[in-house]
Formats: C-alpha cells, structure tokens, sequence
C-alpha cells in the first residue's frame, strides 16, 4: 500500500515536472492586453472595425484560411445590406448539378458558407510546407488571450534575436508558441485599401481583423452582455424590494 502510494507520488511529481518542463519550452512572448469596444460588461462591437475586419479577411487571410461556420446573410449581423451580401456572396463560384445531373458551377447565394481555400487538407498542407493553416470560424474563442493573441501574431513578426535558429519553412514571430511559425507575415502596411479611407497599418488592420474574429467567433456577444447587464439590474431591484418587505413584516411582528 504504502510502496503504491510513493509510486503514484513520483509519477505525479515526474508529469508535473515535465509538464511544466513542456510548458517553458513552448511559450512565446507574453501576449500584450489590448483594449476593445468589445471588452467589459457594456462592450459592443464597433461596426466600422467589423466590416473593416471582413475586408482584411477576405483580401488577405482567406488565401490560406477557411472559415465554415459563417454564411454569408450573416454578414447583415456587422452592417452590409441585403443587397450588398447577394453582390458579395455571388463573387465566388459554388459545385453544383445541372438538370441532367452534369457537374456545373453556380454564383454563391446568401446562405452560402465561405469558400475554402483548398480543396482538402492534403492540397492545404501541400500548398504549406506541411502546416495546414486552421479555420478561422473560432480561432478567437480556441486561444487563450483570444483576440489579443490574434493581434499579438499578426504584428509579433520581428527580427529573431541573434544567433537563433530557424527551421526551414519557418518564420520567427515573437508571441508564437515556440516562436517559429509556418504562417509567412500576411500583413504589410497598405495591404488593402479600405473602403472607408482609414489608413491601412499593419496595427490598424490586426486590430480590425482580429475584431472581425471575435465576432465570427461570438456573433452574440452583444446579446449575450445585453442580458447580463438587465439580470443585474433586475437582482438588483428585487433585493431592494424583498429589504423593505423584511423590514416592513419586521416591524409589525415586532410591534415598533
Ligand atoms: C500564405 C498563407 C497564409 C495567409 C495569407 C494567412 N495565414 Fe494564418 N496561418 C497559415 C499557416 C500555414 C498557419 C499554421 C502555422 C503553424 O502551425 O505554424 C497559420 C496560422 C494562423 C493562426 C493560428 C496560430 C495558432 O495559434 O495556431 C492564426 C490566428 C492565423 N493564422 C491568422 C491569420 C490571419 C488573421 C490572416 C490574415 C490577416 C492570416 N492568418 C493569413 C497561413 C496563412
């Protein structure tokens, strides 16, 4: 008893010690806090960065990146029209059977979901050097620092420090895990010209992409903080109210 005990003792000392060990070895830099429209109890999301997002997104990332949980018509959610999202979505080809059942391509329609890429895993890794680039639908959610971390990627790309070591196919990037990427730096300064004539930095556009992932990560976010901010109140009011009925029901069992 006493000899399996000291065994479960040691192996559970040796995983924490290589765990931590793995740890150190993987981590980047530590990830700069941002400030965002769409942190805190009252945030929401700013429309203007929204749209700006999905035009990085679809001019730069969606080269290597998917993203199969957003449709089209849910692009009305961040402020384009109807008009604008058929316009949009009919930019891209879909696989589709004519009546005689031969293989055709159509104009993708609202309810489309966004193209990916690459046909399968095999072609994007290929296309890679080996790394598949991951979806995008819910990066912001699957990292810790979410859309902190996003931006810390994006602008991390720096000169690797002297005498380091890059794998071939790599790229040093400061806040990745290990500090070697296979994602080459997608942004330069003026990248995109953007529709609303803000200046497209390296920063402004991690900023506005990164804000971009957020939302198709949490599209409810709004709605979700919305409700958290009236069950306060309401908790808020109904304890008032049960004071004052205690007090009342106090005083006439007291007699005062
Ligand atoms: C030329 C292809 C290419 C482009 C363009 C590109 N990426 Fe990547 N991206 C990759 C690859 C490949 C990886 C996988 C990297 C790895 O595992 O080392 C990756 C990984 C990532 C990761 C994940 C990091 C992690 O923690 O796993 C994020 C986030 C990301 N890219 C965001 C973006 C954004 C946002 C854009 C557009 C501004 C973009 N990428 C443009 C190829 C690309």
């Amino acid at each position: 008893m006493m000899r399996s005990i000291t065994k479960l003792g040691a192996a559970a000392l040796l995983a924490l010690g290589l765990g931590t060990g793995v740890a150190a070895a993987s981590e980047g830099g530590a990830i700069p806090h941002e400030s965002w429209s769409f942190s805190g109890a009252f945030g929401t999301f700013d429309r203007a960065a929204l749209q700006r997002g999905y035009q990085v997104y679809k001019e730069v990332c969606a080269a290597c990146h998917s993203m199969q949980y957003i449709a089209f018509r849910n692009l009305t959610d961040i402020g384009f029209s109807e008009a604008e999202v058929k316009a949009l979505a009919a930019q891209y080809e879909y696989p589709a059977l004519d009546e005689s059942g031969e293989p055709i391509t159509r104009k993708g329609l609202p309810s489309d979901h966004f193209v990916s890429p690459y046909a399968n895993e095999l072609a994007a890794k290929a296309a890679n050097g080996g790394a598949i680039p991951p979806d995008l639908s819910l990066m912001a959610k699957a990292r810790a620092g979410g859309p902190d971390y996003i931006h810390a990627i994006l602008t991390g790309y720096v000169e690797p420090p002297q005498g380091f070591v890059l794998n071939p196919g790599s790229n040093f990037n400061a806040h990745f895990p290990g500090q070697q990427i296979a994602m080459p730096k997608p942004l330069n300064d003026d990248q995109v010209t953007y529709a609303d004539g803000t200046k497209a930095t390296v920063e402004q556009m991690s900023r506005d992409v990164s804000t971009f992932l957020m939302w198709t990560a949490e599209p409810k976010l709004e709605e979700r903080k919305n409700i958290g901010v009236k069950v306060m109140g309401f908790l808020g009011i109904l304890t008032v109210f049960l004071y004052l009925s205690y007090r009342r029901v106090r005083r006439k069992v007291h007699g005062h």
